[in-house]
């Protein structure tokens, strides 16, 4: 697989960028043009002139490298069932049902909408539609604060966690928050609570990072002390408040890059990337181990392998496109002013 995989790849040299999510497995990241977070890899979507963009990841992110690519340049997902199950958290027309009831609520106008990247593309056209925008895990609070510039209020899409951490770190309290249940009428609330609530948080959550519990921060601290637990934000509020550091995966990485030899870290997030940090680092003197034992998978970012990559580069030489995503042009319009002001904010 490695030497035909390197073969095509070098067939293709010109036309093809391959993009690398660090959740992905080592067999396949080792064939990224360029690897990052989803910040960081839909920056290079949208500044590549490659004709064609494989991406290694989920669907959402190929769907935004779509929307932000130039015409004419085609985006591939090497599996289509390389899914996110906290994007399907949150569906175009429920999210449509809570603003219908928002709105008579006399709420909807003075809210603004904010998705995670995490989210459909009919998403993140619905929050540039109305006003809102995209954020990743690296520029939340940024996302934040543009909301809170232009409404006293956000709803946050589709990450509970993600966006009770963020709202709490910029000081919302707690009581201040609500959640909204997407099967439930106004979401579970009352009129008073939603009237309210500074930030209403859509009803879901990542799987993969909500395994992480207090607990094993706990054992940690207790097993290895003077070790530093580093979380991604998609954790739960009681893991992150009871971390040293919250971040991204690119700025866990640079956590742990600039850290003195001789550092230790556990590290909760996908065990791809920790397994990875902690071949890397040890050269370095470091030691990095997962905060949870029995370590934590992201299966649908598992579903690209190297056959699948292999498949649709070997197809792209013979002349066939596979497995493109293309969002739709009605769509596109919105998503692509949701993700643009995204991209401008830090
Ligand atoms: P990052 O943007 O931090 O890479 O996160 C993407 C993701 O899906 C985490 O679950
Ligand atoms: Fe989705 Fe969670 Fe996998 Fe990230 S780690 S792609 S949020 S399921």
């Amino acid at each position: 697989m490695d030497e035909r995989i390197a073969r095509v790849r070098q067939e293709l040299a010109g036309d093809v960028v391959i993009l690398g999510h660090h959740y992905q497995r080592d067999e396949v990241i080792q064939f990224a043009d360029y690897r990052g977070d989803s910040y960081r890899l839909s920056q290079v979507a949208s500044q590549t002139g490659a004709p064609f963009i494989v991406f290694c990841g989920v669907h959402f992110m190929a769907e935004s490298a779509d929307v932000l690519s130039h015409s004419g340049q085609q985006v591939i997902l090497p599996d289509l069932g390389a899914g996110c199950s906290m994007a399907d958290m949150a569906d175009a027309t429920q999210v449509e049902d809570c603003w219908e009831q928002l709105e008579k609520l006399g709420i909807a106008g003075d809210l603004t909408p904010v998705t995670y990247m995490n989210s459909t593309a009919a998403i993140k056209a619905f929050c540039g539609e109305h006003g809102g925008l995209v954020c990743t895990s690296s520029n939340a609070a940024g996302a934040f604060r543009w909301a809170f510039a232009r409404s006293s209020k956000l709803l946050f899409l589709p990450d509970q966690h993600l966006g009770r951490n963020t709202g709490f770190s910029m000081g919302i309290p707690l009581s201040e928050m609500v959640v909204w249940d997407p099967y439930m009428l106004l979401g579970g609330n009352t009129p008073d609570s939603l009237r309210r609530a500074r930030v209403i948080l859509w009803k879901g959550h990542c799987s993969v990072h909500q395994r992480f519990l207090p607990e094993h921060v706990e054992r940690v601290r207790a097993r290895f002390p003077g070790m530093r637990v580093i979380v991604h934000p998609e954790c739960r509020f009681d893991v992150c408040r009871k971390a040293d550091d919250v971040g991204s995966t690119d700025q866990l990485i640079k956590i742990i890059a600039q850290a003195p030899p001789g550092s230790s870290f556990a590290v909760g997030t996908e065990i791809h990337l920790v397994n990875r940090l902690a071949q890397q680092f040890r050269r370095e003197g470091k030691k990095v181990i997962t905060l949870d034992e029995s370590g934590c998978l992201c299966t649908t970012m598992y579903r690209i392998s190297p056959q699948h990559l292999c498949w649709a580069m070997e197809n792209l030489v013979e002349g066939r496109v596979v497995n493109r995503i293309s969002v739709p042009q009605d769509v596109k319009h919105w998503a692509r002013v949701a993700l643009d002001r995204m991209l401008q904010v830090q």
